[in-house]
């Protein structure tokens, strides 16, 4: 027996995040996770902004366990505890003989699990973090489950998650179901089809926001009328307005409306009571950069989105538009002369040599 205990088994599995241009925010079941309204987001490159999680798993552990980017959290939360539900009764079989490994399904619910995981960009700082973290989390344990089923997982985990198991432009479902059976995440298109989209992400802070998004979007669904009118009125047209600019590459209608959707989500934010600063003041001079530069050209080369935080998700419309855009980034917030911007992240280090 003692002998028996002596195994571990660990499966690692790589997540990429995903940042909205038509947002989620509202839940209308706050177990399960239903939003009040369709959303679309763009999955960044897996080799750039992504989680990496690490699940371990031995007869020798005595409780469940998580390590988020060094430091243990704790794991009592719904967030969590629904998600290793989920995927607990969909394990399958495990049988690794050389190691001495044998899992039966039914072991599942008794054994447990340590987790490491940690993200190579900054945590709880609004570039969806609890995406690429849940999203991560519902790969593993072998669960041999199709995307959508992994993706409904997730989502139970942290809404923006499910969006982050597909490639590309994404849109999640809200569904009408009480049972969130027809709440799903879709893929729109896929990463090659507008490739020549550039994503810069400005960090302005990687400090932890102080109104989580769960608790935020909680707060407006309890007191902002203008959220409401926002996810009955105008949520549908966009959807349909932004698949279309997204299937015909029509970038500025794209811009157009992935720019209004961000600052109408941060007006919503300034609509609840109390109310909730997400961006600050460098985030605004941000908006009025891209803006101007848009004005002055006659038709937009940079759209700017912003989630439950002051980092500054900029999509350039080609790679000159991109280089352009690092210069002039560069010339209004130069590095190390002061501490409005901390870096810059880009996809393809070549544009930097570009802007050089
Ligand atoms: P963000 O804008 O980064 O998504 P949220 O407020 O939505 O911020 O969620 C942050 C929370 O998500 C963290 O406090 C943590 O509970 C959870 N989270 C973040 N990263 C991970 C991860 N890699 N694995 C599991 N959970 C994570
Ligand atoms: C502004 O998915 O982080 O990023 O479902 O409570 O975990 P929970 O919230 P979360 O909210 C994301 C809000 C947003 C917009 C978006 O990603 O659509
Ligand atoms: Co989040």
């Amino acid at each position: 027996m003692a002998e028996e205990k002596k195994w571990v088994r660990l499966v690692t599995a790589k997540t990429p995040t995903n940042i909205a241009v038509i947002k989620y925010w509202g839940k209308r079941d706050e177990a399960l996770i239903l939003a009040i309204n369709d959303s679309i987001s763009v999955t960044l490159d897996p080799n750039h902004l992504c989680t990496t999680t690490t699940v371990a798993v031995s007869p020798a552990f005595q409780q469940d366990r998580m390590w988020l980017n060094g430091k243990e959290i704790s794991l009592a939360g719904d967030r969590y505890q629904n998600c290793l539900r989920e995927i607990r009764k969909r394990a399958c079989d495990v049988e690794e003989e050389d190691k001495g490994i044998k899992i039966a399904k039914k072991d599942w619910e008794s054994l447990h699990v340590h987790i490491a995981s940690y993200n190579n960009f900054p945590t709880a700082a609004g570039l969806a973090s609890s995406a690429a973290g849940l999203a991560c989390l519902a790969k593993l344990m072998n669960v041999k489950e199709d995307q959508g089923q992994l993706s409904a997982i997730a989502r139970q985990g942290s809404g923006s998650a499910c969006r982050s198991l597909y490639g590309g432009f994404v849109k999640w479902i809200m569904g009408n179901s009480e049972d969130g059976s027809d709440s799903l995440a879709v893929q729109v298109t896929d990463e090659k089809h507008w490739d020549d989209l550039v994503i810069l992400i400005a960090v302005v802070s990687s400090r932890q926001k102080e109104t989580s998004s769960t608790s935020g979007m909680r707060e407006s669904v309890e007191t902002s009328l203008l959220l409401k009118h926002r996810a009955q009125e105008i949520v549908p047209k966009r959807i349909i307005q932004m698949e279309e600019a997204i299937k015909t590459k029509d970038f500025p209608a794209f811009a157009r409306l992935a720019c209004a959707d961000s600052n109408q989500f941060h007006a919503v934010c300034l609509d609840t009571t109390p109310p909730i600063f997400y961006m600050n003041d460098t985030s605004h001079r941000i908006i009025s950069i891209v803006e101007k530069w848009n004005l002055a050209e006659g038709t937009p080369q940079v759209a700017y989105t912003f989630d439950a935080g002051p980092n500054a998700v900029l999509i350039a419309r080609d790679r000159k538009a991109a280089s352009l855009l690092l210069q002039r980034m560069l010339f209004y917030f130069p590095p190390g002369a002061g501490a409005d911007l901390n870096s810059y992240v880009l996809g393809d280090e070549s544009i930097l040599q570009d802007a050089g």
